[in-house]
């Protein structure tokens, strides 16, 4: 039995006490932090005693000295990629979740195209909430499984890579995801924070630019949650020497107008064509331009969006794209024509029950809707459907007759169909005024860490 942490001539360190230290509200050290992540990891404490320092650690919170140990104890529990002798800075975007955001599929091959490497590891659907992944594999061909010197050479050739999470990368976050799970343990920004730092600071980065979305399609409901978890991952970030910045981005209704894993493919494409939805041209552009900035390639985040813009408008950001599709094994004509993307056999029209303006949207609804066509998991062993999803024709602020399409559902299954329209009916609030006072910015705020100033 290992007890590699313990220093000579001092009593080992015993999960018990490690657990009433915290279930007590008491500060744990770095050395008992990286003793549960290193004993967790190796199978050598039992799961209840791990499930109950959890929930220590949900009741009483972490202190930011306690998060940036176990984000880096989580870290270094697997491979770290050494990109060092890449030419050029390495940044990455993560977002927290949200409904028909693609950004990451339009970002990794836009920052790449301005010399930057994106070395981008993502995951799949969570909840209502979209996959990259799951959209990357919409494209006939597209392999997200590539093992680590395969994707380097990706990223060397082309400067963007993506793939998912390998069992080299921080695979403390497994065991302990895989706890959270099921002992109710996910919801705390801390063990967020460590989980989802420690697989990205594992790309070898130099910068990252976090989107934390809010409202109701976010997993926090509220701006102040949002805030919170944002600086914790901006400061934990900047404590392990990375240029951080997390903007707080509104999520009350879907990003851009297709949800779905083959229509979001399709509306990437056409931002990286030029083209595409404002809502989601926007916050492509304004990711991007802080990607620049954070890597160095722009002086300034506005330089950074001048430049994200020249790329996506001459072609040069979808040329990239088209190398990495190529490089990763995809069927380029299904990007170069996405009519050859897998379709759905059926439409449905979600028709307005009534004329007025539509006040509100219960995202999170549209996201189950989705999933309920089979576009996302109910459970994690489900197959995702590529071709189904959900096209939004109304959304905040417009008006609508009567009888006018508020979506159109794309289906492979009548039932599942039924099912998601009622959840689709359900999610709109339409009233005879159209809604009261400003409508709230896409992009809310912008926290930095001073290394990113
Ligand atoms: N995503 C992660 O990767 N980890 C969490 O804890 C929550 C969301």
């Amino acid at each position: 039995m290992t007890r590699p942490l313990t220093p000579l001539g001092s009593n080992p360190i015993r999960a018990v006490d490690v657990i009433r230290k915290k279930r007590d509200g008491q500060e744990l050290t770095s050395a008992e932090i990286q003793y549960v992540v290193q004993a967790c990891t190796s199978g050598e404490i039992p799961d209840y005693q791990i499930s109950a320092w959890l929930m220590a650690v949900v009741l009483r919170g972490l202190t930011r000295a306690e998060t940036s140990a176990l984000t880096d104890s989580m870290l270094r529990s697997g491979e770290i990629l050494d990109l060092s002798d890449l030419p050029a800075a390495k940044v990455d975007k993560h977002s927290t979740g949200g409904v028909g955001d693609k950004t990451s599929l339009v970002l990794a091959p836009l920052v790449a195209a301005a010399g930057l490497f994106v070395p981008m590891i993502s995951g799949r659907g969570l909840g209502h909430t979209g996959g990259t992944l799951d959209k990357l594999e919409a494209i006939p061909g597209f392999n997200v499984n590539l093992p680590l010197p395969q994707f380097r050479r990706v990223l060397d050739a082309c400067g963007c890579a993506m793939i998912g999470q390998t069992s080299e990368i921080a695979p403390a976050d497994r065991k302990l995801y895989a706890l959270r799970d099921v002992t109710g343990t996910v919801e705390s920004p801390y063990l967020i924070c460590a989980s989802i730092m420690s697989k990205k600071l594992a790309e070898g980065i130099d910068a990252l630019v976090l989107d934390v979305k809010t409202g109701s399609g976010a997993f926090m409901k509220k701006e102040q949650d949002a805030a919170f978890l944002a600086e914790l991952m901006v400061e934990t970030g900047e404590h392990m020497g990375k240029k951080m910045v997390a903007l707080i981005t509104g999520m009350d209704q879907p990003l851009g107008l297709k949800v779905g894993n083959s229509l979001e493919v399709e509306e990437a494409v056409d931002v990286l064509r030029g083209g595409g939805p404002e809502d989601l041209k926007e916050l492509c552009i304004e990711l991007a331009g802080w990607m620049l900035h954070s890597g160095g390639a722009a002086d300034a985040v506005e330089e950074g969006k001048t430049v994200s813009r020249k790329l996506l408008a001459s072609g040069e950001a979808f040329e990239k794209f088209r190398q990495m599709v190529i490089l990763q094994g995809g069927d380029v004509r299904a990007i170069d024509e996405p009519a050859r993307l897998p379709h759905s056999k059926f439409k449905l029209e979600v028709a307005s029950p009534k004329d007025g303006f539509i006040v509100a949207i219960d995202c999170e609804a549209m996201g189950r809707a989705s999933v309920a066509l089979g576009g996302g998991r109910e459970k994690k062993e489900d197959s995702v459907d590529p071709a189904v999803g959900i096209v939004v024709h109304r959304k905040l602020g417009d008006q609508v007759s009567g009888r006018e399409p508020l979506c159109t559902i794309h289906h492979n299954s009548e039932a599942r169909a039924r099912q998601a329209a009622r959840l689709l009916l359900e999610s709109y609030q339409i009233a005879s005024t159209p809604p009261a006072g400003e409508k709230p910015p896409l992009i809310r705020h912008v926290i930095r860490g001073a290394a990113a100033k």
